[in-house]
């Protein structure tokens, strides 16, 4: 099963270039979170004012415009969809019922993603929680697992007719670091080490507790697979004989990397989830202890006459793409969705050569025996991108902030991705 899946990511010559042709059942979406598209929300992003100055409300108010946003998928040709439910809507204390109001509206969601042919795989938590949960320690305190489970439970029951595909956690590694190392996300902490390592152990002890409750409790719509997505950065020295930049460069590829893998697929672990996520956008290099990323403080340019080829947040680095797949299903031995890729820029050559060059990566992984399930473009819509606000532009389909109305048009790249999706196939 597994070798007849895939052999069927296959090359072939056409007449401008290769092909480079997807198996039948693979997944091709696209995805958003909650806080990022939905606006009206409350929980612990509520009042953060991003360096834009502005918050996430109302974001791309996709609370209401949901059914639009559909239709824009559809048009796209998109099959999967990895959306969030949000917690603080539907529980307003601590293992209390779900708010009927609030699930009706995600029910209806589901429904309509359901009648335009798309699956959903829905993530339970992406970087935002109640804030009854925020005020009782958050994730550093034990006690948030045993309410996450409760909710989780409640939730499974409701969705188990419509979903199969659950993502429990979204990049815990950058939800801690960025809350308790860095200071850029809600509660703004720094260098809190403790408190970053409390955080993903619990997360992890809820993700397993997750996994076993969802897969017990099945789906109508088929077998239940469930998996946390790790945000995969390789951590590199630009300069390979500065002894700090690799000192620098191995402790990050320990903190964020090779601890979270073993906390949430080390000993046991593993065997709870059936897929791993994986979310993959480049690299960091170190050049004096500075990580060489525009949202550093480095002009594009001036890192382009490095070498460092980056979109406005990240330095690209595709041909990664293959062997960070290679190396975790060889470890892991797990299916793997690519839960999130993207690029955020303007210009919308440059993004399709970059979507280009990672998906030949991820055909060549493909082909070297790693099982891809789907792939999942990040995002949708451009949309409330956390501590940066409004101004990275990571969408298919283009909202017009400056208009209160929201307006969406789709861009050069929509079309771009929606080809792939429609082909099955690269380069067609
Ligand atoms: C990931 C997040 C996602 C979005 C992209 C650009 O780390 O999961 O919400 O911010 O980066």
């Amino acid at each position: 099963m597994f070798d007849a899946f895939i052999s069927m990511a296959t090359t072939s010559a056409a007449g401008n270039g290769r092909v480079l042709s997807f198996p039948p059942q693979f997944l091709w979406g696209t995805g958003t979170s909650p806080t990022q598209v939905e606006g009206h929300i409350t929980n612990e992003w509520t009042h953060h004012v991003a360096r834009d100055g502005r918050t996430c409300h109302p974001a791309c108010d996709s609370y209401h415009r949901y059914p639009e946003d559909i239709e824009w998928m559809v048009r796209l040709g998109v099959k999967g969809y990895r959306m969030g439910i949000e917690w603080s809507r539907l529980q307003a204390g601590p293992c209390g019922p779900l708010n009927q109001a609030e699930l009706a509206r995600y029910l209806d969601q589901l429904d309509r993603l359901q009648a335009a042919g798309i699956t959903p795989m829905v993530v339970l938590h992406h970087f935002s929680n109640p804030l009854w949960i925020i005020g009782n320690g958050g994730w550093e305190n034990p006690a948030t697992v045993g309410m996450f489970v409760d909710y989780v439970s409640k939730l499974a029951a409701a969705l188990r007719s419509r979903v199969r595909l659950w993502n429990t956690f979204n990049e815990p590694d950058t939800y801690a670091s960025c809350s308790y190392l860095i200071g850029e996300f809600p509660p703004e902490n720094k260098w809190r080490f403790l408190a970053y390592r409390r955080v993903i152990r619990n997360m992890a002890a809820a993700h397993v507790r997750s996994c076993r409750l969802l897969r017990q409790l099945g789906s109508e719509q088929g077998p239940v697979e469930v998996g946390f997505s790790k945000n995969w950065t390789s951590f590199v020295a630009y300069h390979g004989w500065s002894p700090w930049d690799r000192l620098i460069a191995f402790l990050s590829h320990e903190i964020f990397n090779r601890f979270v893998l073993r906390s949430f697929l080390g000993a046991g672990a593993r065997d709870v989830a059936t897929f791993l996520g994986v979310n993959y956008y480049g690299r960091v290099r170190y050049q004096h202890t500075r990580p060489l990323i525009p949202t550093f403080g480095f002009s594009r340019a001036r890192l382009a006459r490095m070498g460092v080829i980056c979109d406005d947040m990240f330095e690209r680095d595709p041909a990664g793409m293959e062997g960070t797949l290679l190396a975790l299903q060889t470890k892991y031995k797990l299916p793997i969705y690519v839960t999130e890729h993207g690029s955020a820029s303007t210009d919308e050559a440059f993004r399709e050569r970059d979507l280009t060059e990672n998906l030949s990566a991820l055909h060549r992984a493909m082909q070297r025996g790693v099982e891809v399930r789907g792939f999942f473009y990040w995002s949708l819509l451009d949309n409330f991108e956390w501590q940066f606000g409004y101004a990275k532009k990571f969408g298919l389909v283009a909202v017009d902030f400056t208009d209160p109305r929201l307006p969406r048009t789709m861009k050069p790249m929509g079309r771009f991705y929606g080809q792939i999706c429609r082909d099955n196939a690269v380069g067609r």
